[in-house]
């Protein structure tokens, strides 16, 4: 009879459903951002058009990016006074809310003529 267990199978299978598994824990909601970031708008605006200079403007940016970067304060890779304490206590799921939430807001660039 035919073994039909197939090791390289197995693996994707089992590859699949991690991945499945964590983005369903982390699926992130906007709506749930947009509240979040009652916390960033003195700097970041609440339209996500900054307030401050040296802060930048997060509407449209990526959520991929936005994310990266959040984690990065947290984690102390990338520092700065004011966001270091801002990421401090965020938690994996806020982090992809937020980042979520900045990612829907529709931006137009008009360049000068
Ligand atoms: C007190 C002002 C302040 C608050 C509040 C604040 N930020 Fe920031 N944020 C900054 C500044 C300033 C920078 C630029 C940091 C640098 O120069 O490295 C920044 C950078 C960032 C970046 C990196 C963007 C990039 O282009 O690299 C992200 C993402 C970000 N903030 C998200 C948030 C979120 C989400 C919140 C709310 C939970 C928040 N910030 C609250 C001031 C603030």
């Amino acid at each position: 009879m035919l073994k039909m267990s197939n090791p390289v199978l197995s693996a994707v299978i089992l590859a699949t459903s991690i991945l499945t598994l964590s983005s369903t824990a982390f699926a992130a909601d906007p709506a749930e951002g947009r509240k979040l970031a009652s916390q960033c708008k003195v700097c970041h605006g609440l339209d996500g058009i900054a307030k401050i200079p040296i802060a930048p403007n997060l509407a449209g940016e990526s959520q991929i990016y936005i994310q990266n970067q959040l984690k990065a304060f947290r984690s102390g890779k990338r520092e700065h006074e004011m966001m270091s304490v801002v990421a401090k206590n965020l938690t994996d799921q806020q982090i992809a809310d937020l980042a979520a939430w900045y990612q829907s807001i529709e931006i137009t660039a008009k360049m000068p003529e």
